[in-house]
């Protein structure tokens, strides 16, 4: 099952299901699923890229099934163009891949849309979006890390705001308008600010699978990030 991006209202909360408890990881899923999450994230670690290891396409696959939400993979692995295949057949929407990973950018970006999958690119914290120059007009997605990749659960990195602000020039100079995704420490102290500052998905994961109620966090950020919007 795929989604199409177009039957999305932005901005949107994503859940990072990397804060999720594994052991119920379906209804973990299911529960912000039914509160009306649409778009989930899911964080691939390789344990070289970033230290940690995570899971790979079988876990996608296995909670795809009955879930009509756009699944983006969020791969934070060394050579990423090898497993585009496997993702693909999972389910996958997207694949968002790291410019640090990747010297021949373009070439990925092109494998992942011959894969029938939308392509996202991302930065680190200590990268400028202006690497992006040759490469914006190609994806789907940007990206922008505002921690460092590897963990959940890390506080924002307040640069962020100013990468937010380079990338909308660079995106005015190229005249190209790809989704705006923010990934790592958000929260209800800063969903409205980023909302406004022209993001259209926000990822977050332990604020809510880390709240006490998972699906009332859900609901906060999602209406925090429409109020700023509509406001
Ligand atoms: C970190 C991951 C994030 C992570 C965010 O490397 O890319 O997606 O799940 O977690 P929080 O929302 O807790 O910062
Ligand atoms: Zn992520």
């Amino acid at each position: 099952m795929k989604k199409n991006k177009t039957d999305l209202r932005f901005p949107v909360i994503a859940p990072s299901i990397l804060s999720a408890d594994f052991g119920h990881i379906r209804s973990e899923i299911q529960i912000l699923y039914d509160a009306g999450a649409r778009w989930f994230h899911f964080d691939v670690m390789d344990g070289s890229f970033v230290p940690p290891i995570t899971f790979g396409p079988q876990l996608v696959e296995s909670v795809r099934k009955n879930i009509d939400a756009f699944f983006d993979v969020h791969l934070m692995i060394e050579n990423p163009e090898r497993q585009l295949s496997a993702f693909n057949d999972s389910g996958a929407d997207m694949v968002t891949v790291h410019y640090e990973t990747c010297p021949h950018l373009h070439y990925v970006i092109d494998q992942i849309h011959k894969h029938n999958m939308d392509a996202g690119v991302v930065v680190n914290p200590a990268t400028p979006v202006s690497v992006l120059s040759d490469i914006i007009a190609s994806v789907d997605l940007v990206l922008i890390m505002a921690v460092n990749p590897g963990w959940g659960g890390q506080p924002f990195i307040d640069h962020t705001y100013q990468k937010l602000a380079d990338l909308k020039q660079l995106l005015n100079v190229k005249q190209v308008q790809p989704l705006v995704q923010v990934d790592g420490g958000v929260n209800k102290n800063n969903t409205g600010n980023l909302a406004a500052a022209g993001v259209h998905v926000l990822v977050a994961g332990s604020s809510i699978y880390h709240a006490t109620d998972p699906v009332a966090s859900f609901h906060e950020l999602s209406s925090q990030a429409t109020r700023t919007i509509t406001a």
